[in-house]
């Protein structure tokens, strides 16, 4: 599916942090998390104006688990966007901060992209990627 589109008119210039949070909390519907039983949910956005949502996707061989914020991600780029301005997180249990390979994962498209959770929209934390991951990981010449 798609990116959902946010307009200008529906929306106002951008989509607030709290609307962010909110689809990342209507994600977890989706999460599939039979091991853990943690579901977790993202909500990313393009410079394009829209939100790519994302799940953790969990497997038997427990490594090849997928984290939510790389499935967001990983929509996103495949559908052609690969600029990002934030990203929320959303858990049924509280507030939940990307795990390392996912921030390594972000820091590759978008170092200074906020990062955005909290235990309910009211009540959000958000900070820059780049102060997450001090001196994320770039090939000689991609420094971003
Ligand atoms: N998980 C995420 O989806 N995002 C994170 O940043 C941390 C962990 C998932 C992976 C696994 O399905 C479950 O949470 C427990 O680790």
């Amino acid at each position: 599916m798609e990116g959902k589109e946010i307009t200008a008119t529906s929306q106002g210039s951008s989509i607030s942090d709290q609307q962010l949070f909110e689809m990342a909390k209507d994600a977890l519907v989706n999460s599939y998390a039979p091991f853990s039983k943690f579901k977790v949910g993202a909500a990313l956005l393009g410079n394009n104006g829209k939100v790519y949502t994302g799940v953790n996707v969990e497997n038997s061989s427990f490594g090849a688990t997928i984290c939510a914020e790389r499935t967001a991600c990983v929509k996103a780029v495949s559908e052609g966007c690969k600029e990002f301005t934030k990203i929320a997180i959303a858990t049924e249990e509280g507030e939940a901060f990307p795990c390392g390979i996912c921030r390594q994962f972000l820091y590759e498209f978008a170092p200074d992209i906020d990062v955005i959770t909290g235990i309910d929209k009211d009540n959000l934390k958000k900070y820059k990627l780049r102060e997450m991951l001090i001196e994320g990981f770039a090939l000689k010449g991609d420094e971003k």
